[in-house]
Parts: structure tokens; sequence; C-alpha cells
């Protein structure tokens, strides 16, 4: 197979989590451009109708699915929203997430739960519940967004419950990779470092100086580099490759 035809997703279909802004919807661009058609799930609907929207100018079926992925009930829907429109699933990007700022001995068992609920159980509910159509199609891709956070210990800021939810998917991907490889399932996950998201442009203006003097580039990454490690995971480029976890976070964690 020539590289041009690794690349291509012509015929693929796909969801996208948290994709109505940020690098999710970057990922679902991404997708849609290599030929994919992609549902885009948040629940954000207003924000998921408009990448639905430029996913059908680029020529590609899309549609907005709201759903909350901590919610097994609306990740149930979701599928079959899915199944139903596109008739199978092959790319599932488990991207949701969110983040706060909390000192691990002020933090409310609320806090705690819910970072822990959209970032590590939300991955799984959404990999089991979509994993079971893959392992009756004997055929699938998912990939979990992690983050650098499940590696290393961010500084100054305090995030316990979030470093803690990105070292467990990492744990999530590579025990599906284990479980799931024989019905024909990678499972990997991108471990991405400070990207210019809504996400991060809240805090940016305290934290960023710092942030950049402890990236060997000496930038945080733009949403849109996350396309090209996304397209290789989710495409044939990548087709041995199955329980990894891509970094790509400017060198941050070399230091
Ligand atoms: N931006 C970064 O620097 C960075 C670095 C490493 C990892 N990440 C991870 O990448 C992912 C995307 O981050 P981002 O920076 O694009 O964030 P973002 O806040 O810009 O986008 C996240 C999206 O997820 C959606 N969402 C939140 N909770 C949800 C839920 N319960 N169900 C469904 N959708 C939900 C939001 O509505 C939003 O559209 C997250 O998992 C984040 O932890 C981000």
């Amino acid at each position: 197979m020539n590289v041009k035809e690794m690349f291509n997703l012509s015929g693929e279909k796909a969801i996208v989590t948290g994709a109505a802004q940020g690098l999710g919807e970057q990922m679902a661009l991404a997708l849609a451009e290599a030929g994919a058609d992609v549902a885009v799930v948040d629940i954000n609907i207003e924000g998921a109708d408009g990448v639905a929207e430029s996913i059908r100018d680029l020529g590609r079926d899309s549609f907005s699915i709201e759903a909350d992925v901590t919610k097994i009930s609306d990740v149930e829907n979701m599928t079959k929203a899915v199944k139903a429109r596109f008739n199978k699933i092959d790319i599932l990007i488990n991207n949701a997430g969110i983040v706060n700022n909390v000192p691990a001995e002020e933090m409310s068992k609320k806090e705690w739960d819910k970072v822990i609920g959209v970032n590590l159980s939300g991955v799984f509910f959404c990999a089991q519940i979509v994993g079971r159509e893959m392992i009756a199609q004997k055929k699938g891709n998912i990939i979990n967004i992690s983050s650098m956070s499940g590696l290393i210990v961010n500084r100054p800021q305090s995030q316990i419950h979030y470093n803690t939810s990105k070292a467990g998917v990492i744990m999530i991907t590579r025990s599906l990779a284990a479980e799931w490889a024989k019905y024909n399932i990678r499972v990997n996950a991108i471990a991405p470092g400070y990207m210019r998201t809504p996400l991060v442009d809240k805090v940016f203006p305290e934290y960023g100086k710092d942030w950049s003097s402890l990236i060997p580039m000496g930038r945080i990454g733009d949403p849109s580099e996350i396309k090209g490690p996304a397209l290789f995971l989710a495409s044939r480029a990548s087709s041995f490759v199955t329980g990894s976890v891509l970094i790509m976070d400017g060198g941050y964690t070399i230091w």
C-alpha cells in the first residue's frame, strides 16, 4: 500500500467526543479532511452543530449529538444514533475533558468526582459501549486523549484530580489494547502538552510565561498541531501500533 492510501480514511465512520471546540474540533476536521464521515459529540450542542456544518462543507457526512460522556444513557443513545446514520463505527476519539486548579488539601469530593467522572470514567464508558459494536464488527480503532499530565506533574498549578485521571487514561488504553487486540481493535493514546485551546486560554495569562520556559521548543502548541498525530493513529499508517502513547508536547517531558 502506498503512503497516500495508508492515510486515506474514505469510507470510515468516526465519533469524536468533546468536538465542539479545541482539540476535538481539530481532530474531527482532520478525520473528515482524510475522507471519514464524523459524528460530532458534545454537551455544547451549538458548538457541535457548527463543527458538523464545517465538516459537511468539506463534502463529508456529519451530524451533531448532544451527549454527556458521564451518563451511560447518553453514551448508549450516541452509539445508537451513529449506528443508525453511519451503519458502523470504525473510529472513536475519546477527547472530552475538563480541568480546574485546586490544591490537594483543599479539594472537595465534588471537584474530585467531576474531573475523574468526565476524564476517566467518561473515557471508559464510551470505549466500553462503542467497543461492543466494534467487537461485533471485528474492527475498530480507539484513540484516547490523555495528557503529558498523565506522565509528569504540571507546575506551578495544582491539579491532582486531572493528573490522576490522565494517568488512568493511559492504563485504560493499555488494558483495552491488550484485551481487544484479538477483536482487531487497536487502542492508543495521545498525550498533548500545553495547546492554546479555550481550556488553556483561561489560565494562560497567569501561567503562560512560566510554561514556555519549561518547554524545550519554547512555545505552547497550536490546536491544529494535533491533526497529524490523530490521523496517524486513526489510519492504516499505524496498523501495527496498539497500546502506545504518542507524546506531543514540544519536548516538555524530556526535561
Ligand atoms: N489544551 C491542552 O493544553 C491540553 C493538553 C493535554 C490534554 N488535553 C486534553 O485534550 C482534551 C480536549 O481539550 P481542549 O483543550 O480542547 O478543551 P476544551 O475545553 O477547549 O474542549 C473540551 C470540550 O469537551 C466538552 N465536554 C466537557 N465535558 C463534557 C462531557 N461531560 N461530555 C461531553 N463533552 C464534554 C466541552 O463542552 C468542550 O467542547 C481534553 O481531554 C483535555 O484534557 C488538553
